[in-house]
């Protein structure tokens, strides 16, 4: 295993030099040459993508065209169509909207879902769609036999995350699918919170749709992905750029990526994304999977050690991606964050992480405080953050 070379990586994320950030789940920083990338298109070739022929445009079509490409080789998608969305809530919803229900069609998703994979399902029950909730286990893990119950021939759809954001749990996405094709269900996979973490294979989970945040993963806000097994929902927008021809009567869409990214799209962060890969591809993404894994099983004994502290989720680092939430006894989780910046420029993420379902399943309306790695992090900063803890535990 080559290991994830921290001290060369953190050259790259400049603000690195100033703070901790431990909220990469909420979203990642760029490195350099995706910022690099996104310049060099707005200095040197900008223009609009599949529209005209002179130079600019096409080198611009072209880099737009490639970067699809490289997006859709990192995920592993094979075949299928890979579509820029604005990040994966829109990547959702447009399945929300594109599908064609009827009255009687059950979702199946879960009590663990960010809002962004549970309101566009909730929403459906106005058209006689009914939503069905698998709760997890007191551990944060689900079995699978829930979901054998859940599942049955009136199910069109599943929606699950492959990830917690908030236990860090990481689903059996794979063995779902299995019990999905069994019922003729489709399966939507949320991949928010595994794309950036760990090496994924779409047609290894064997899903129909699988949607993530480019600003998660190194990529630029305003970025997400939605691919599709096969072109089967109605495009969300209609209009420029996303047609074969029209007439006064009629229009025909165009095949591919271009049916579902009607108007003048985020060029320059597509291009963005398509380098954000790249560099997670040269880092490695096994390795980046191996650096969070010791990462938070470091994190996690030091936080087990401490009086007046509460875990939650799995506490087998080998069965959860680099999010950790916590509570310290007698504290808002607010509180606890704020100290944490104030004490040593350490970045968390506090209160319900747009999972209020969970938080009410699991009793905690507060919400934790969430710490998030990725591959800029290093053993030394979770040292200082169990240092700043301990000394904050220790005043209690
Ligand atoms: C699991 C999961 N799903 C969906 C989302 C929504 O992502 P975005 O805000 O980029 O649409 C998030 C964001 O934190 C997430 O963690």
């Amino acid at each position: 295993m080559i290991a994830v070379r921290s001290t060369e990586i953190r050259r790259d994320f400049p603000l690195l030099k100033d703070i901790i950030y431990f909220d990469s789940a909420a979203t990642s920083l760029s490195p350099e040459p995706v910022i690099h990338a996104m310049n060099e298109y707005e200095r040197l070739y900008r223009a609009n993508v599949g529209r005209g022929v002179h130079r600019l445009t096409s080198l611009a079509s072209q880099k737009y065209h490639n970067a699809h490409q490289k997006v859709a080789r990192f995920i592993g998608a094979g075949e299928g169509t890979t579509v820029l969305t604005k990040n994966t809530t829109e990547a959702i919803n447009m399945v929300a909207c594109g599908l064609s229900w009827k009255k009687g069609d059950t979702v199946v998703t879960t009590a663990m879902e960010h809002h962004s994979n549970f309101l566009p399902w909730m929403r459906l029950r106005d058209r006689g769609v009914r939503t069905e909730v698998v709760v997890p286990q007191a551990d944060g893990t689900f079995d699978l036999s829930a979901f054998e119950l859940a599942i049955n021939d009136s199910t069109r759809l599943v929606a699950l995350s492959h990830a917690s954001n908030v236990l860090g749990t990481v689903l059996p996405v794979k063995e779902i699918a299995g019990i999905c094709k069994e019922h003729g269900a489709r399966l939507l996979v949320d991949g928010a919170q595994s794309a950036p973490h760990l090496p994924v294979s779409i047609k290894d989970i064997g899903c129909d749709y699988f949607c993530f945040s480019g600003h998660k993963m190194l990529g630029p806000t305003g970025t997400g992905i939605l691919w599709m097994k096969d072109d089967d929902i109605d495009p969300l927008l209609v209009g420029g750029g996303m047609i074969e021809s029209v007439s006064a009567e009629s229009y025909t869409l165009a095949a591919g990526y271009q049916r579902y990214e009607a108007g003048t799209p985020h060029i320059a962060g597509m291009i963005g994304l398509g380098r954000a890969v790249e560099y997670l591809e040269g880092a490695g993404m096994d390795s980046v999977r191996r650096h969070e894994e010791h990462l938070t099983g470091k994190l996690l004994t030091g936080l087990a050690s401490m009086e007046h502290v509460r875990i939650y989720g799995p506490t087998d680092n080998t069965e959860r991606i680099g999010v950790v939430s916590f509570n310290i006894e007698g504290m808002h989780p607010h509180e606890v964050s704020h100290i944490l910046d104030e004490a040593a420029a350490i970045m968390t993420r506090s209160g319900e992480h747009c999972c209020q379902p969970l938080m009410h399943h699991m009793g905690i309306p507060g919400g934790t405080v969430r710490v998030s790695l990725y591959l800029y992090n290093t053993a030394e900063e979770i040292d200082l953050l169990l240092d700043t803890l301990a000394e904050i535990t220790r005043r209690l």
